[in-house]
């Protein structure tokens, strides 16, 4: 299994603690190797390999996953989510589901999810509301609604694998970027960008990817201790996450001198406000879904 996150975040550890529930729940006939950082190829690179056999699994953020399906670029709509309650219970339901299976006849499918809390601007420059975007360079995800929200915003989206973004920041290529917070401090991006604006615009999960070819091998009792042993990393993930979240607040602002901006979301929701008809103007799916994620948090 292939991931680009360092192992010291929550979502490797949470993929460590599922390889060992796999194994025991399957008296040692079923391993999972993890290969962190990236060393086996971008998140792109990496679905790749899976959805062709090569690699069995792989963890991706799944704004990456809207090159391969369009009806993900639903979990990229900025400020759909409306709470991480919101956020768990449409994804822990039937809308998780449907995004499992949306891959299913490109050759993978979805295991679970990983919080990955809310995206926020961070940059050299201080940015209290969207004018002060305006031109400024920013590192995106390399996903096609990431780059029209930023656009929306004013600035200049510039598309990076993870992986790249931090000496992209460092020589002055881009003047920010967007992430959760413990970006600046597990890939050392509060290093360089000391403003982190709390605009939380989107809420996109990181999600584990599994080849259909790697599925057919395992057995029926197999796939059930696969799931399980998902089910209960997912747990133990979202348990994990909120202290991971606040720590890495705690430790950019201490040790690197990283200021917290808030801000009036709403100034920011109404520029993007557009990017949610487009989506939904993409398919009947993708439409239905929104409908049904917003009917949740009525
Ligand atoms: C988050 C996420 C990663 C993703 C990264 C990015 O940190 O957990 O999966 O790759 O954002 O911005 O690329």
């Amino acid at each position: 299994m292939s991931h680009n996150l360092t192992t010291d975040h929550s979502v490797h550890k949470a993929m460590a603690m599922m390889g060992e529930r796999l194994s025991e729940l399957t008296n040692g006939a079923v391993t999972l190797r993890i290969y962190p950082g990236a060393q086996l190829g971008t998140q792109r690179e990496s679905v790749e390999l899976v959805q062709r056999g090569i690699l069995d699994m792989a963890k991706t953020n799944a704004s990456e996953l809207e090159a391969f399906d369009p009806v993900f670029s639903v979990l990229n709509v900025p400020y759909l989510f409306t709470s991480r309650d919101h956020f768990y219970q449409a994804l822990t339901g039937e809308i998780g589901r449907e995004l499992f299976q949306a891959s299913r006849n490109r050759g993978f499918e979805g295991v679970t999810f990983y919080d990955s809390g809310a995206r926020s601007f961070y940059a050299t420059r201080p940015i209290h509301t969207p004018d002060d975007l305006y031109n400024m360079k920013i590192r995106v995800q390399p996903s096609a609604t990431a780059i029209a929200m930023t656009q929306l915003l004013g600035a200049s989206p510039t598309p990076l694998d993870f992986g790249d973004l931090y000496t992209a920041l460092q020589q002055g290529v881009v003047d920010g970027a967007e992430n959760n917070p413990t970006a600046l401090v597990t890939a050392n991006h509060g290093e360089v960008s000391k403003f982190f604006t709390l605009d939380e615009h989107t809420r996109v999960p990181d999600m584990l990817v599994i080849s259909s070819k790697a599925l057919e091998r395992l057995s029926s009792a197999q796939r059930e201790a696969l799931y399980q042993a998902a089910h209960e990393s997912m747990m133990f993930q979202k348990d994990a996450w909120e202290s991971a979240s606040e720590q890495a607040i705690a430790t950019a602002k201490a040790d690197m001198g990283v200021e917290f901006i808030q801000v009036d979301q709403a100034l920011f929701a109404d520029r993007t406000r557009p990017l949610r008809n487009d989506i939904a103007a993409q398919s009947a799916q993708s439409k239905k879904m929104i409908q049904k994620i917003e009917r949740l948090s009525a």
